[in-house]
């Protein structure tokens, strides 16, 4: 019989249960707290992501989880000749911040924007060339599905490139790393969003997150290969990626 999982993983499902709702209450705020809590480190991630494909020239591109929407637009903006680009998300408000933005930008016409689970998607299998997710997949609640669904929408020899947060393994980094996440974080998330509770799950996901290591073997485990793992800023973040 399975046993019932630890209070501070039911306090995490039961957040991940609601991860909607709490991201369309800190959507007005997301950005800009995303920019201050990283650091400004958060664009630096994004343009490395878009920077590892050499060329955009005809390929589909998915984006799930894409929230504000700032990793499409730096693939987009990186790569003009992008055949089809589309992201996907959870949160209607978030994706009203993105919209926004998208006519602000003038990308409104390349960009396709749909409300839906990354974990059940409304596509066909072997649609995509490339499928991105940022700081997303932590987030839902069956990350080895998640993945599951990555692979099954790609083409073969399409690529996943996935961007999450992770921890340092130097050991003094990684102490004032979680010192800043337990601490720091959810008090500046706090203020500026007044959603103390969504900052505190964001320190409590990255914390119970699989380390780098643990993630590319379940990428694997489902199918991918050439899977790697790039470290980013000392580890705080990581680049994942996997062709299919
Ligand atoms: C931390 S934000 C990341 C947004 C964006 N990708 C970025 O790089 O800033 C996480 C996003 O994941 C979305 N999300 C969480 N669970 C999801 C799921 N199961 N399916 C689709 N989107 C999800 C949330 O609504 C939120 O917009």
């Amino acid at each position: 019989m399975d046993k019932d999982p630890p209070a501070g993983r039911r306090d995490l499902d039961s957040a991940r249960a609601r991860i909607g709702e709490m991201f369309d209450r800190i959507a007005a705020t997301y950005d800009f707290l995303n920019h201050v809590l990283s650091l400004g480190r958060d664009f630096a991630w994004r343009r490395k992501v878009a920077g590892l494909l050499d060329n955009g020239g005809g390929l589909k591109v998915a984006d799930l989880a894409t929230g504000t929407g700032d990793l499409l637009i730096a693939l987009s903006q990186r790569h003009p000749d992008l055949t089809e680009a589309v992201g996907l998300d959870i949160s209607e408000q978030m994706l009203n911040v993105f919209r926004q933005k998208l006519q602000r930008i003038g990308l409104g016409d390349r960009v396709r924007l749909l409300r839906a689970d990354a974990s059940a998607t409304p596509f066909s299998g072997g649609t995509f060339d490339v499928v991105t997710m940022g700081f997303g997949i932590r987030n839902t609640r069956d990350v080895r599905a998640t993945l599951r669904e990555i692979h099954r929408i790609l083409k073969p020899g399409g690529r996943a490139l996935i961007l999450e947060f992770s921890l340092p393994k130097n050991r003094v980094v990684r102490w004032c790393h979680v010192e800043y996440l337990r601490h720091g974080i959810p008090l500046i998330g706090a203020v500026i969003s007044r959603d103390r509770q969504a900052y505190r799950y964001l320190n409590e996901s990255i914390e119970a997150f699989y380390p780098p290591g643990e993630f590319c073997a379940l990428m694997s485990d489902v199918g991918f290969t050439r899977v790697s793992a790039t470290p980013l800023t000392w580890g705080v973040a990581s680049i994942y990626q996997g062709s299919k």
